[in-house]
């Protein structure tokens, strides 16, 4: 038999090895993660109105809940990049960098809880923070009130959408309505869901085998459930600790939210959902290649020197976790009018 078709017998004996390796990393795949919804509302405890949606969208990128007027929330989550801010660490009021990389907003609303440190427990605790944070929009929940009060549209739009409330333009409902709007800002229909689906053949044979050892490493014993991520908080060197520049020492991670020594620099197992949008990478936004990124996890949380071919195998895997982008018009918003306190930067 020549050489050719030597190896032509072989790969005909090996294809139901291969279609059997196939079926069981799908298996394994179906039972670790979970495809995007195409509702990110639903994941809500409560039931939203078109009409909070809207006022949360309005709200979402109006520059006047910050106290310069130039500062909204689609600043640092830019819905047009990957609900990012892709710097390192965000810029905010008066130009002031803050001490974290922004995490995207799209698909928030299904992780255990917001920041990289879990101290916010859903999206509405969550957005009182960076209105009020000096070093983001630096308002009070004062101001912002007078503000959306001295605009007859912002009244309506309030009171349309929560019509028992006797005083609807209110900080609680500013951060009500941010929440309805975020909770629908998902990415379904990644290639990876629709693998996860039944279409396996929506990764190709490199990404598959970036699954496989996306699995079979462990990384998805932190990067699991719908966001590959987002659920679970773990020390960010497990085994070994990445130098200072991507984990500064001064960032302490949980231990600020639960005072406990075991969770000095415990961070939130980021989810990796569209994370080929969101460089530069891991809390300090210091590394931006998604490789270097993939190989650092590898020696500080799995204690493994991934080689280059297995690198660019997970980060192939990781940009099949890209969705459908929300496509989102800018909202028209009100005139101020003479009763809006003025910009103050
Ligand atoms: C975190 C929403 C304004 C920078 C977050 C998260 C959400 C969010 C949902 C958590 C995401 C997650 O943990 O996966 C909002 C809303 C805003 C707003 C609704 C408007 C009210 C801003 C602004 C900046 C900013 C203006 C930049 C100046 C950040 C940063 C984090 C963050 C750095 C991470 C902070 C940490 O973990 O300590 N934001 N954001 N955000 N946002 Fe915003
Ligand atoms: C962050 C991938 C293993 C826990 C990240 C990021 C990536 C990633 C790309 C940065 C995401 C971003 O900044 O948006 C991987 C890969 C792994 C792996 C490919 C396997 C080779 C693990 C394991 C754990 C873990 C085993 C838990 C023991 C974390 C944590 C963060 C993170 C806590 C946030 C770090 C920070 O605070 O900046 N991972 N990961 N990862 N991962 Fe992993």
């Amino acid at each position: 038999m020549s050489p050719s078709r030597i190896a032509s017998a072989l790969l005909l004996a090996l294809c139901p090895l291969v279609g059997h390796a196939d079926d069981t990393l799908h298996a394994t795949a179906t039972t670790l993660f979970k495809p995007i919804p195409e509702r990110g509302e639903d994941a809500l405890a409560r039931t939203v109105t078109p009409a909070e949606i809207e006022l949360g969208h309005m709200l979402f990128f109006e520059p006047r809940l910050s106290r310069s007027h130039v500062i909204s929330c689609n600043t640092c989550h830019n819905v047009g990049t990957g609900g990012a801010d892709n710097v390192p660490a965000s810029i905010g009021h008066g130009w002031q960098r803050g001490p974290r990389n922004s995490p995207t907003v799209f698909n928030a609303v299904l992780n255990i809880a917001q920041f990289w440190d879990g101290r916010a427990q859903d999206l509405m605790e969550q957005a009182k923070g960076p209105i009020a944070a000096s070093v983001e929009m630096n308002n009070t929940p004062e101001r912002v009130v007078a503000t959306l009060r001295s605009m007859p549209a912002y009244v309506e739009a309030f009171a349309a959408a929560y019509p028992d409330d006797p005083d609807p333009v209110s900080f609680d409902n500013v951060a009500r309505a941010l929440e309805a709007f975020e909770a629908t800002l998902v990415t379904p229909n990644a290639p990876f869901d629709r693998y996860l689906a039944g279409e396996t053949d929506a990764l190709d044979a490199r990404e598959r085998e970036g699954l496989r050892l996306f699995v079979d490493a462990g990384c998805a014993a932190c990067h699991n459930g719908v966001n590959l991520g987002g659920m679970a908080y773990f020390p960010f060197g497990v085994v070994q600790r990445p130098g200072a520049e991507v984990l500064p020492e001064g960032d302490k991670g949980r231990f600020v939210v639960t005072q406990t020594a075991s969770d000095e620099y415990v961070f939130r197992a980021a989810p990796l959902r569209n994370v080929a949008l969101t460089a530069p990478y891991f809390h300090s936004g210091e590394v931006w290649e998604l490789e270097e990124a993939v190989a650092i996890m590898g020696s500080s949380q799995l204690g493994r020197e991934l080689d280059a071919g297995e690198v660019g195998a997970i980060a192939a895997f990781l940009r099949t976790l890209t969705g459908e982008q929300p496509r989102i018009e800018h909202p028209l918003l009100p005139p101020s009018t003479a009763a809006t306190p003025r910009p103050d930067h």
